[in-house]
Protein backbone atom coordinates (compact mmCIF):
# COMPACT_ATOMS: atom_id res chain seq x y z
CA UNK A 1 0.00 0.00 0.00
CA UNK A 2 2.84 2.56 -1.06
CA UNK A 3 0.43 6.15 -0.63
CA UNK A 4 1.47 7.78 -3.49
CA UNK A 5 -1.15 10.35 -3.80
CA UNK A 6 -0.01 10.45 -8.04
CA UNK A 7 -0.82 7.25 -8.38
CA UNK A 8 -4.60 7.76 -8.00
CA UNK A 9 -4.22 10.10 -11.46
CA UNK A 10 -5.41 9.10 -14.91
CA UNK A 11 -3.84 9.73 -17.72
CA UNK A 12 -5.85 11.97 -20.23
CA UNK A 13 -5.94 12.40 -23.74
CA UNK A 14 -7.65 15.84 -23.81
CA UNK A 15 -9.84 17.84 -21.37
CA UNK A 16 -12.83 18.87 -22.92
CA UNK A 17 -14.24 22.13 -20.74
CA UNK A 18 -12.81 24.96 -18.33
CA UNK A 19 -15.24 25.74 -16.06
CA UNK A 20 -13.03 28.27 -14.19
CA UNK A 21 -14.80 31.76 -14.02
CA UNK A 22 -18.05 31.06 -11.85
CA UNK A 23 -19.13 35.10 -11.72
CA UNK A 24 -19.46 34.63 -8.02
CA UNK A 25 -18.57 36.74 -5.24
CA UNK A 26 -18.40 34.83 -1.83
CA UNK A 27 -19.66 35.84 1.35
CA UNK A 28 -19.20 39.28 2.14
CA UNK A 29 -18.78 41.04 5.80
CA UNK A 30 -18.08 44.88 7.06
CA UNK A 31 -15.39 44.27 9.54
CA UNK A 32 -14.68 40.60 10.57
CA UNK A 33 -14.27 37.13 8.96
CA UNK A 34 -13.42 33.77 9.62
CA UNK A 35 -13.00 30.93 6.63
CA UNK A 36 -12.11 27.51 7.76
CA UNK A 37 -13.10 23.82 6.67
CA UNK A 38 -16.13 23.30 8.51
CA UNK A 39 -19.37 25.60 9.14
CA UNK A 40 -18.92 24.68 12.90
CA UNK A 41 -15.39 25.76 13.24
CA UNK A 42 -16.20 29.12 11.67
CA UNK A 43 -18.85 29.72 13.36
CA UNK A 44 -17.18 29.35 16.61
CA UNK A 45 -14.07 31.72 15.35
CA UNK A 46 -16.76 34.49 14.16
CA UNK A 47 -18.37 34.11 17.67
CA UNK A 48 -14.87 34.77 19.05
CA UNK A 49 -14.77 37.66 16.87
CA UNK A 50 -18.38 39.14 17.87
CA UNK A 51 -17.11 38.81 21.34
CA UNK A 52 -14.34 40.84 20.66
CA UNK A 53 -11.83 38.59 20.80
CA UNK A 54 -9.22 39.84 18.45
CA UNK A 55 -7.74 37.48 15.14
CA UNK A 56 -5.85 35.33 16.90
CA UNK A 57 -8.11 34.53 19.96
CA UNK A 58 -10.29 33.44 16.80
CA UNK A 59 -7.75 31.37 15.30
CA UNK A 60 -7.07 29.53 18.29
CA UNK A 61 -10.88 29.06 18.73
CA UNK A 62 -11.67 27.73 15.25
CA UNK A 63 -8.06 25.66 15.75
CA UNK A 64 -9.36 23.72 18.68
CA UNK A 65 -12.65 23.40 16.74
CA UNK A 66 -11.31 21.83 13.96
CA UNK A 67 -9.91 19.20 16.19
CA UNK A 68 -13.32 18.09 17.08
CA UNK A 69 -15.09 18.67 13.61
CA UNK A 70 -12.52 18.17 11.41
CA UNK A 71 -10.52 15.66 12.95
CA UNK A 72 -8.92 14.26 9.69
CA UNK A 73 -6.85 17.53 9.77
CA UNK A 74 -7.75 20.00 12.64
CA UNK A 75 -5.86 18.54 15.41
CA UNK A 76 -4.29 18.87 18.57
CA UNK A 77 -2.02 15.79 17.29
CA UNK A 78 -0.18 17.62 14.79
CA UNK A 79 1.70 20.58 14.67
CA UNK A 80 1.61 24.29 12.30
CA UNK A 81 2.46 27.53 10.86
CA UNK A 82 0.84 30.97 11.80
CA UNK A 83 1.41 34.40 9.76
CA UNK A 84 0.35 37.10 11.50
CA UNK A 85 0.10 40.96 10.72
CA UNK A 86 -1.31 43.25 13.07
CA UNK A 87 -3.57 46.04 12.61
CA UNK A 88 -0.11 48.77 12.20
CA UNK A 89 1.45 46.28 9.87
CA UNK A 90 3.90 44.72 11.72
CA UNK A 91 4.57 40.86 10.88
CA UNK A 92 5.67 37.56 12.61
CA UNK A 93 5.66 33.78 12.17
CA UNK A 94 4.76 31.45 14.85
CA UNK A 95 6.68 28.06 14.33
CA UNK A 96 4.68 24.58 15.78
CA UNK A 97 5.69 22.06 13.44
CA UNK A 98 6.48 18.75 14.90
CA UNK A 99 9.14 17.36 15.73
CA UNK A 100 11.67 14.32 15.30
CA UNK A 101 11.46 12.32 18.74
CA UNK A 102 15.04 12.38 20.34
CA UNK A 103 15.26 8.49 19.83
CA UNK A 104 14.59 8.91 16.10
CA UNK A 105 17.71 8.40 13.21
CA UNK A 106 18.07 8.65 9.47
CA UNK A 107 17.99 5.10 9.12
CA UNK A 108 14.61 4.55 11.31
CA UNK A 109 12.62 3.59 8.04
CA UNK A 110 15.23 1.42 6.16
CA UNK A 111 15.66 -2.41 6.42
CA UNK A 112 19.57 -3.81 6.96
CA UNK A 113 20.27 -3.48 3.08
CA UNK A 114 19.29 -0.13 3.48
CA UNK A 115 16.00 -0.44 1.93
CA UNK A 116 13.02 1.76 2.87
CA UNK A 117 10.25 -0.28 4.91
CA UNK A 118 7.21 0.09 3.16
CA UNK A 119 4.83 2.92 5.00
CA UNK A 120 6.63 2.85 8.34
CA UNK A 121 7.22 6.83 8.41
CA UNK A 122 3.15 7.19 7.27
CA UNK A 123 0.97 4.75 8.99
CA UNK A 124 1.47 3.88 12.94
CA UNK A 125 2.86 4.57 15.64
CA UNK A 126 6.72 5.33 14.58
CA UNK A 127 5.06 7.82 11.76
CA UNK A 128 4.44 10.47 14.23
CA UNK A 129 6.35 13.95 14.99
CA UNK A 130 5.98 15.60 18.52
CA UNK A 131 3.28 17.22 18.42
CA UNK A 132 3.09 20.83 18.17
CA UNK A 133 -0.95 22.24 17.72
CA UNK A 134 -1.29 22.91 21.59
CA UNK A 135 2.26 24.56 22.63
CA UNK A 136 1.67 26.71 19.37
CA UNK A 137 -1.20 27.78 20.65
CA UNK A 138 -0.71 28.62 24.08
CA UNK A 139 2.18 30.85 22.97
CA UNK A 140 0.41 32.42 20.36
CA UNK A 141 -2.39 33.20 23.10
CA UNK A 142 0.42 34.70 25.86
CA UNK A 143 1.83 37.09 22.96
CA UNK A 144 -1.22 38.05 21.19
CA UNK A 145 -4.32 36.91 22.93
CA UNK A 146 -7.11 39.20 24.84
CA UNK A 147 -9.95 37.08 25.63
CA UNK A 148 -9.10 34.52 28.52
CA UNK A 149 -7.60 30.98 27.08
CA UNK A 150 -10.89 29.09 28.92
CA UNK A 151 -13.18 31.26 26.45
CA UNK A 152 -11.22 30.11 23.56
CA UNK A 153 -11.39 26.40 24.19
CA UNK A 154 -14.57 25.92 25.79
CA UNK A 155 -16.49 25.98 22.90
CA UNK A 156 -14.35 22.83 21.08
CA UNK A 157 -15.18 21.34 24.60
CA UNK A 158 -18.98 21.77 24.28
CA UNK A 159 -18.86 20.48 20.50
CA UNK A 160 -16.92 17.52 21.75
CA UNK A 161 -19.36 16.64 24.63
CA UNK A 162 -22.32 17.59 23.58
CA UNK A 163 -21.94 15.94 20.13
CA UNK A 164 -22.54 17.30 16.54
CA UNK A 165 -24.05 16.63 13.29
CA UNK A 166 -21.82 14.89 10.76
CA UNK A 167 -22.12 16.49 7.35
CA UNK A 168 -22.08 13.44 4.22
CA UNK A 169 -18.37 14.48 3.46
CA UNK A 170 -17.45 13.84 6.94
CA UNK A 171 -19.48 10.60 6.98
CA UNK A 172 -17.90 9.28 4.01
CA UNK A 173 -14.39 10.25 5.34
CA UNK A 174 -15.13 8.20 8.53
CA UNK A 175 -16.56 5.26 6.90
CA UNK A 176 -13.10 5.32 4.45
CA UNK A 177 -11.28 5.17 7.59
CA UNK A 178 -12.83 2.17 9.39
CA UNK A 179 -10.55 -0.48 8.28
CA UNK A 180 -7.17 1.65 9.40
CA UNK A 181 -9.03 2.32 13.10
CA UNK A 182 -8.69 -1.35 12.96
CA UNK A 183 -5.52 -2.30 12.07
CA UNK A 184 -3.18 0.38 13.33
CA UNK A 185 -4.59 1.29 16.66
CA UNK A 186 -3.50 -0.97 19.90
CA UNK A 187 -6.83 -0.15 21.38
CA UNK A 188 -10.53 -0.18 19.14
CA UNK A 189 -11.50 3.06 19.25
CA UNK A 190 -15.03 1.26 19.65
CA UNK A 191 -16.53 4.92 19.36
CA UNK A 192 -15.41 5.85 15.76
CA UNK A 193 -16.08 1.94 14.59
CA UNK A 194 -19.57 2.12 12.60
CA UNK A 195 -20.92 3.07 9.40
CA UNK A 196 -21.69 6.77 9.27
CA UNK A 197 -24.44 8.40 7.72
CA UNK A 198 -24.48 12.15 7.12
CA UNK A 199 -26.66 13.63 9.48
CA UNK A 200 -25.70 11.49 12.31
CA UNK A 201 -24.82 12.47 15.59
CA UNK A 202 -21.02 12.15 16.93
CA UNK A 203 -19.53 12.04 20.14
CA UNK A 204 -16.03 12.68 21.64
CA UNK A 205 -16.09 12.05 25.05
CA UNK A 206 -12.30 11.31 25.32
CA UNK A 207 -11.38 14.41 23.62
CA UNK A 208 -13.93 16.50 25.13
CA UNK A 209 -12.36 15.59 28.67
CA UNK A 210 -8.49 16.47 26.78
CA UNK A 211 -9.66 19.54 25.96
CA UNK A 212 -10.67 20.22 29.32
CA UNK A 213 -7.15 19.51 30.59
CA UNK A 214 -6.14 22.10 28.16
CA UNK A 215 -8.52 24.53 29.23
CA UNK A 216 -7.42 24.09 32.73
CA UNK A 217 -3.92 23.62 32.43
CA UNK A 218 -2.86 25.24 28.98
CA UNK A 219 0.10 23.61 27.21
CA UNK A 220 0.64 21.68 30.11
CA UNK A 221 -2.87 20.04 30.10
CA UNK A 222 -1.34 18.17 26.76
CA UNK A 223 2.38 17.95 27.40
CA UNK A 224 1.98 16.90 31.32
CA UNK A 225 -0.31 14.90 33.01
CA UNK A 226 -3.15 12.23 31.91
CA UNK A 227 -2.83 13.31 28.07
CA UNK A 228 1.10 13.18 28.47
CA UNK A 229 0.64 9.48 30.35
CA UNK A 230 -1.82 8.16 27.78
CA UNK A 231 0.23 9.43 24.41
CA UNK A 232 3.35 7.32 26.00
CA UNK A 233 1.59 4.55 26.92
CA UNK A 234 -0.22 4.45 23.27
CA UNK A 235 3.64 4.89 22.19
CA UNK A 236 4.90 2.23 24.31
CA UNK A 237 1.76 -0.57 22.81
CA UNK A 238 2.78 0.57 19.43
CA UNK A 239 6.71 0.32 19.54
CA UNK A 240 6.76 4.60 19.22
CA UNK A 241 9.13 7.11 19.67
CA UNK A 242 7.80 9.87 21.95
CA UNK A 243 8.79 9.55 25.10
CA UNK A 244 7.84 12.27 28.17
CA UNK A 245 10.97 14.23 27.88
CA UNK A 246 10.35 14.75 24.41
CA UNK A 247 6.79 16.24 25.28
CA UNK A 248 8.07 18.40 28.31
CA UNK A 249 10.98 19.74 26.05
CA UNK A 250 8.50 20.92 22.90
CA UNK A 251 8.74 24.51 21.89
CA UNK A 252 6.93 26.51 19.57
CA UNK A 253 9.44 29.14 17.96
CA UNK A 254 8.30 32.82 16.46
CA UNK A 255 10.44 33.40 13.48
CA UNK A 256 10.70 35.92 11.12
CA UNK A 257 8.65 35.67 8.28
CA UNK A 258 9.83 35.53 4.52
CA UNK A 259 8.25 38.98 2.62
CA UNK A 260 8.91 39.49 -1.23
CA UNK A 261 7.15 41.99 -3.43
CA UNK A 262 5.18 40.36 -6.24
CA UNK A 263 4.40 43.47 -8.85
CA UNK A 264 2.87 46.53 -6.05
CA UNK A 265 2.23 43.86 -3.64
CA UNK A 266 4.00 42.87 -0.44
CA UNK A 267 3.35 39.30 0.17
CA UNK A 268 4.21 37.84 3.92
CA UNK A 269 4.69 34.07 3.95
CA UNK A 270 6.32 31.20 6.35
CA UNK A 271 10.05 30.57 5.72
CA UNK A 272 11.57 27.57 6.75
CA UNK A 273 10.72 24.87 8.11
CA UNK A 274 8.40 25.47 5.57
CA UNK A 275 9.50 25.34 1.78
CA UNK A 276 5.76 27.25 1.04
CA UNK A 277 7.37 31.05 1.54
CA UNK A 278 10.88 30.66 -1.10
CA UNK A 279 9.13 28.03 -3.12
CA UNK A 280 6.18 30.79 -3.48
CA UNK A 281 8.27 33.99 -4.07
CA UNK A 282 10.42 31.79 -6.31
CA UNK A 283 7.60 31.35 -8.37
CA UNK A 284 6.16 34.43 -8.24
CA UNK A 285 9.20 35.86 -9.26
CA UNK A 286 10.13 33.54 -12.01
CA UNK A 287 6.30 34.59 -13.95
CA UNK A 288 6.19 38.23 -13.05
CA UNK A 289 8.25 39.57 -16.52
CA UNK A 290 5.26 37.34 -18.42
CA UNK A 291 2.13 38.89 -19.61
CA UNK A 292 0.07 36.27 -18.08
CA UNK A 293 -2.73 38.20 -18.10
CA UNK A 294 -3.11 38.68 -21.29
CA UNK A 295 -2.51 35.44 -22.21
CA UNK A 296 -5.35 33.99 -19.92
CA UNK A 297 -6.06 31.57 -16.78
CA UNK A 298 -4.93 28.11 -17.80
CA UNK A 299 -4.16 28.98 -21.43
CA UNK A 300 -1.21 26.78 -22.90
CA UNK A 301 0.99 29.78 -22.73
CA UNK A 302 0.47 30.48 -19.03
CA UNK A 303 0.59 27.10 -18.07
CA UNK A 304 3.56 26.38 -19.87
CA UNK A 305 5.21 29.04 -18.23
CA UNK A 306 3.75 28.29 -14.27
CA UNK A 307 5.26 24.55 -15.00
CA UNK A 308 8.44 25.65 -15.84
CA UNK A 309 9.00 27.91 -13.06
CA UNK A 310 7.77 25.02 -10.89
CA UNK A 311 9.69 22.28 -11.76
CA UNK A 312 12.97 24.82 -11.29
CA UNK A 313 11.55 26.31 -7.87
CA UNK A 314 10.27 22.10 -6.56
CA UNK A 315 14.38 20.64 -7.89
CA UNK A 316 15.72 23.39 -5.27
CA UNK A 317 13.44 22.49 -2.49
CA UNK A 318 14.64 18.94 -2.32
CA UNK A 319 17.91 19.48 -2.11
CA UNK A 320 18.24 23.35 -0.56
CA UNK A 321 15.55 23.67 2.00
CA UNK A 322 15.24 21.85 5.59
CA UNK A 323 14.86 23.09 9.01
CA UNK A 324 16.78 26.02 9.76
CA UNK A 325 17.94 24.74 13.36
CA UNK A 326 19.57 22.18 11.66
CA UNK A 327 20.66 22.94 7.87
CA UNK A 328 21.78 26.31 6.38
CA UNK A 329 19.44 27.11 4.49
CA UNK A 330 20.34 29.78 1.69
CA UNK A 331 17.27 32.27 1.39
CA UNK A 332 18.96 34.78 0.89
CA UNK A 333 20.54 33.18 -3.01
CA UNK A 334 17.49 31.42 -3.52
CA UNK A 335 15.35 34.57 -3.48
CA UNK A 336 17.76 36.83 -5.31
CA UNK A 337 16.74 38.27 -8.86
CA UNK A 338 20.05 36.94 -10.61
CA UNK A 339 19.46 33.45 -9.26
CA UNK A 340 15.62 33.59 -10.25
CA UNK A 341 16.39 35.10 -13.42
CA UNK A 342 19.87 32.73 -14.03
CA UNK A 343 17.26 30.26 -13.11
CA UNK A 344 14.46 31.03 -15.68
CA UNK A 345 17.41 32.05 -18.58
CA UNK A 346 17.16 28.74 -20.37
CA UNK A 347 13.13 28.99 -19.90
CA UNK A 348 11.58 27.79 -23.73
CA UNK A 349 8.39 29.14 -24.81
CA UNK A 350 8.29 26.34 -27.46
CA UNK A 351 9.13 23.26 -25.39
CA UNK A 352 8.89 21.67 -22.26
CA UNK A 353 12.12 21.05 -20.23
CA UNK A 354 12.33 17.01 -19.54
CA UNK A 355 12.89 17.26 -15.84
CA UNK A 356 15.79 15.07 -15.88
CA UNK A 357 17.36 17.89 -17.48
CA UNK A 358 16.63 20.26 -14.56
CA UNK A 359 18.74 19.91 -11.56
CA UNK A 360 19.13 22.68 -8.29
CA UNK A 361 20.71 25.82 -9.06
CA UNK A 362 24.23 26.48 -8.51
CA UNK A 363 24.47 28.49 -5.36
CA UNK A 364 27.56 30.69 -4.72
CA UNK A 365 29.45 29.43 -1.89
CA UNK A 366 27.06 26.61 -0.42
CA UNK A 367 27.99 23.34 0.92
CA UNK A 368 26.42 21.41 1.24
CA UNK A 369 -3.04 14.58 2.33
CA UNK A 370 -3.60 16.11 4.60
CA UNK A 371 -3.85 19.49 6.02
CA UNK A 372 -6.04 22.33 7.29
CA UNK A 373 -6.03 26.24 6.43
CA UNK A 374 -8.29 28.95 8.35
CA UNK A 375 -8.07 32.84 7.70
CA UNK A 376 -9.13 35.53 9.70
CA UNK A 377 -9.46 39.43 10.06
CA UNK A 378 -10.67 41.01 12.69
CA UNK A 379 -12.28 44.61 13.18
CA UNK A 380 -9.48 46.13 14.12
CA UNK A 381 -7.86 44.65 11.05
CA UNK A 382 -5.52 42.61 12.54
CA UNK A 383 -5.06 39.40 10.06
CA UNK A 384 -4.23 34.98 10.63
CA UNK A 385 -3.37 33.17 8.54
CA UNK A 386 -2.97 29.41 9.94
CA UNK A 387 -2.31 26.38 8.14
CA UNK A 388 -2.11 22.74 10.46
CA UNK A 389 -1.77 19.09 9.57
CA UNK A 390 -1.46 16.02 10.46
CA UNK A 391 -0.28 15.31 7.47
CA UNK A 392 -1.89 12.45 5.66
CA UNK A 393 -5.98 12.33 6.51
CA UNK A 394 -5.92 11.19 10.21
CA UNK A 395 -2.56 11.06 10.42
CA UNK A 396 -1.10 7.94 11.51
CA UNK A 397 -4.63 6.97 12.32
CA UNK A 398 -3.41 5.94 16.05
CA UNK A 399 -5.89 7.61 18.29
CA UNK A 400 -4.29 7.89 21.83
CA UNK A 401 -6.08 5.64 23.86
CA UNK A 402 -7.74 7.76 26.66
CA UNK A 403 -7.22 11.19 25.20
CA UNK A 404 -9.20 10.31 22.01
CA UNK A 405 -6.95 12.37 19.75
CA UNK A 406 -5.52 11.24 16.47
CA UNK A 407 -1.85 11.53 16.07
CA UNK A 408 0.38 13.13 13.14
CA UNK A 409 2.20 10.97 10.38
CA UNK A 410 4.36 13.85 9.90
CA UNK A 411 7.59 11.65 9.78
CA UNK A 412 6.54 11.08 6.55
CA UNK A 413 7.71 14.52 5.44
CA UNK A 414 11.51 13.76 6.70
CA UNK A 415 13.24 12.07 3.30
CA UNK A 416 13.34 8.90 4.53
CA UNK A 417 15.64 8.47 2.62
CA UNK A 418 17.88 10.47 -0.39
CA UNK A 419 16.64 10.57 -3.65
CA UNK A 420 13.19 7.98 -2.32
CA UNK A 421 9.99 10.23 -2.78
CA UNK A 422 7.26 10.50 0.04
CA UNK A 423 3.79 9.99 0.05
CA UNK A 424 3.29 13.64 -2.14
CA UNK A 425 6.35 12.47 -4.48
CA UNK A 426 8.50 14.74 -3.05
CA UNK A 427 12.25 14.17 -3.05
CA UNK A 428 14.96 15.29 -0.47
CA UNK A 429 17.93 15.00 0.70
CA UNK A 430 20.89 16.19 3.24
CA UNK A 431 18.70 18.97 3.73
CA UNK A 432 15.61 17.16 5.13
CA UNK A 433 17.45 13.93 6.43
CA UNK A 434 15.84 12.94 9.83
CA UNK A 435 17.56 14.18 12.94
CA UNK A 436 16.63 13.88 16.18
CA UNK A 437 14.77 17.09 17.44
CA UNK A 438 14.62 18.33 13.81
CA UNK A 439 11.64 19.63 12.13
CA UNK A 440 10.44 18.11 8.74
CA UNK A 441 10.30 19.86 5.89
CA UNK A 442 6.77 21.35 5.28
CA UNK A 443 4.99 22.62 2.36
CA UNK A 444 2.15 24.50 3.93
CA UNK A 445 2.04 28.28 3.07
CA UNK A 446 -0.09 30.42 5.19
CA UNK A 447 0.04 34.20 3.42
CA UNK A 448 -0.86 37.58 3.62
CA UNK A 449 -0.26 39.96 0.76
CA UNK A 450 -0.30 44.18 1.69
CA UNK A 451 -1.79 46.16 -1.31
CA UNK A 452 -0.23 49.91 -0.71
CA UNK A 453 0.89 49.18 3.02
CA UNK A 454 -2.85 47.98 3.54
CA UNK A 455 -4.03 44.50 4.35
CA UNK A 456 -5.24 42.82 0.59
CA UNK A 457 -5.55 39.37 1.20
CA UNK A 458 -4.96 36.40 3.76
CA UNK A 459 -4.79 32.93 1.86
CA UNK A 460 -3.53 29.22 2.77
CA UNK A 461 -4.76 25.64 1.77
CA UNK A 462 -3.88 21.89 2.49
CA UNK A 463 -2.85 19.69 -0.01
CA UNK A 464 1.00 18.53 0.48
CA UNK A 465 3.41 19.70 -2.64
CA UNK A 466 -0.12 21.00 -4.23
CA UNK A 467 0.03 23.51 -1.38
CA UNK A 468 2.72 25.91 -2.79
CA UNK A 469 0.82 26.07 -6.30
CA UNK A 470 -2.24 26.02 -5.29
CA UNK A 471 -1.53 29.61 -3.29
CA UNK A 472 0.82 30.53 -6.24
CA UNK A 473 -2.27 30.29 -8.62
CA UNK A 474 -4.94 31.69 -6.13
CA UNK A 475 -2.51 34.72 -5.67
CA UNK A 476 -2.56 34.71 -9.86
CA UNK A 477 -6.02 34.49 -10.21
CA UNK A 478 -6.66 37.53 -8.34
CA UNK A 479 -4.06 40.22 -8.76
CA UNK A 480 -3.33 39.05 -12.81
CA UNK A 481 -6.89 37.34 -13.78
CA UNK A 482 -9.26 39.70 -12.00
CA UNK A 483 -11.57 37.11 -10.24
CA UNK A 484 -13.56 37.80 -7.06
CA UNK A 485 -12.45 35.65 -4.19
CA UNK A 486 -14.61 33.02 -4.28
CA UNK A 487 -13.65 32.44 -8.15
CA UNK A 488 -10.06 32.41 -7.42
CA UNK A 489 -10.88 29.71 -4.64
CA UNK A 490 -13.43 27.88 -6.79
CA UNK A 491 -11.41 28.13 -10.13
CA UNK A 492 -10.02 24.72 -11.38
CA UNK A 493 -6.55 23.80 -10.38
CA UNK A 494 -3.38 22.57 -12.14
CA UNK A 495 0.00 21.22 -10.25
CA UNK A 496 3.55 20.30 -11.05
CA UNK A 497 6.32 19.51 -9.06
CA UNK A 498 9.75 18.88 -10.74
CA UNK A 499 9.36 15.26 -10.24
CA UNK A 500 6.96 13.43 -11.04
CA UNK A 501 7.76 15.18 -14.75
CA UNK A 502 3.92 15.82 -15.26
CA UNK A 503 1.24 18.54 -15.25
CA UNK A 504 -1.55 17.30 -13.11
CA UNK A 505 -4.95 19.02 -13.84
CA UNK A 506 -8.38 19.06 -12.31
CA UNK A 507 -10.97 17.99 -14.34
CA UNK A 508 -12.11 21.12 -16.16
CA UNK A 509 -9.12 22.52 -15.56
CA UNK A 510 -7.74 22.85 -19.28
CA UNK A 511 -9.85 23.37 -22.23
CA UNK A 512 -8.70 20.70 -25.34
CA UNK A 513 -6.85 22.86 -27.32
CA UNK A 514 -4.86 24.00 -24.41
CA UNK A 515 -4.46 20.86 -23.78
CA UNK A 516 -3.53 19.50 -27.09
CA UNK A 517 -0.93 22.40 -27.16
CA UNK A 518 0.68 21.40 -24.10
CA UNK A 519 1.16 17.83 -24.80
CA UNK A 520 3.22 19.45 -28.41
CA UNK A 521 5.53 21.32 -25.87
CA UNK A 522 5.75 17.99 -24.25
CA UNK A 523 4.53 18.02 -21.34
CA UNK A 524 2.52 14.83 -19.96
CA UNK A 525 -0.89 15.95 -18.52
CA UNK A 526 -2.89 13.36 -16.21
CA UNK A 527 -6.27 14.34 -15.30
CA UNK A 528 -6.78 14.50 -10.97
CA UNK A 529 -9.73 13.49 -10.11
CA UNK A 530 -10.00 14.22 -6.20
CA UNK A 531 -8.92 18.06 -6.54
CA UNK A 532 -5.90 19.78 -5.65
CA UNK A 533 -6.33 22.07 -2.30
CA UNK A 534 -8.59 23.28 -0.41
CA UNK A 535 -8.31 26.82 -0.48
CA UNK A 536 -9.59 29.18 2.53
CA UNK A 537 -8.85 32.83 1.94
CA UNK A 538 -10.19 36.52 2.60
CA UNK A 539 -9.78 39.60 0.01
CA UNK A 540 -10.02 43.26 1.13
CA UNK A 541 -11.87 45.12 -1.39
CA UNK A 542 -11.43 48.63 -2.35
CA UNK A 543 -14.28 49.80 -0.26
CA UNK A 544 -12.60 47.80 2.98
CA UNK A 545 -15.34 44.78 3.07
CA UNK A 546 -14.16 41.47 3.77
CA UNK A 547 -15.28 38.79 0.97
CA UNK A 548 -14.67 35.40 1.70
CA UNK A 549 -13.39 32.96 -0.22
CA UNK A 550 -14.47 29.43 0.61
CA UNK A 551 -13.40 26.17 -1.54
CA UNK A 552 -16.80 24.54 -2.47
CA UNK A 553 -14.30 21.04 -2.83
CA UNK A 554 -14.96 20.89 1.03
CA UNK A 555 -17.68 22.15 3.45
CA UNK A 556 -15.16 24.99 4.00
CA UNK A 557 -17.46 27.69 5.15
CA UNK A 558 -16.90 31.79 5.52
CA UNK A 559 -18.74 33.53 8.45
CA UNK A 560 -18.44 37.11 8.71
CA UNK A 561 -20.46 40.47 10.51
N1 LIG B 1 2.29 17.68 5.88
C1 LIG B 1 2.15 18.58 4.81
C2 LIG B 1 3.16 19.69 4.88
O1 LIG B 1 3.54 20.09 5.95
O2 LIG B 1 3.58 20.14 3.86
Amino acid sequence: MKLYIFLSFLIVAGCSQQTSRTNTVGILADSAMVVSAHPLASHVGATILRKGGNAVDAAIATQFALAVVYPSAGNIGGGGFMVLRQKDGTATTLDYREKAPAAASAIMYLDSAGEVLEDLSARGHLASGVPGTVAGLAEAHVKYGSLPWKDLVQPAIDIALKGFVLTEREAKSLNNLQEDLKEFNSIEPTFLIKEWKGGDSIFYTDLGHTLERIRDNGAAGFYEGKTADDLVAEMQRGNGLITHQDLKTYKATWREPLRFKYKEYNVISMGPPSSGGIALAQLLKSVEPYPIAKWGHNSAPTVHLMTEAERRAYADRSVYLGDPDFFDVPAEELLSPMYIAERMKNFNPERATPSHEIKEGSIADHESKQTTHLSVVDSKGNAVAVTTTLNDSYGSRVIVAGSGFFLNDEMDDFSVKPGVPNMYGAIGGEANKIEPGKRMLSSMTPTILEKNGKLFMVVGTPGGTTIITSVFQTILNVIEHKMTMQEAVAAKRIHSQWLPDSIFAETGALLADDSVSLSRLGHAIHLRTDGIGRVDAILVQPNGKLEGGADPRGDDTAEGF
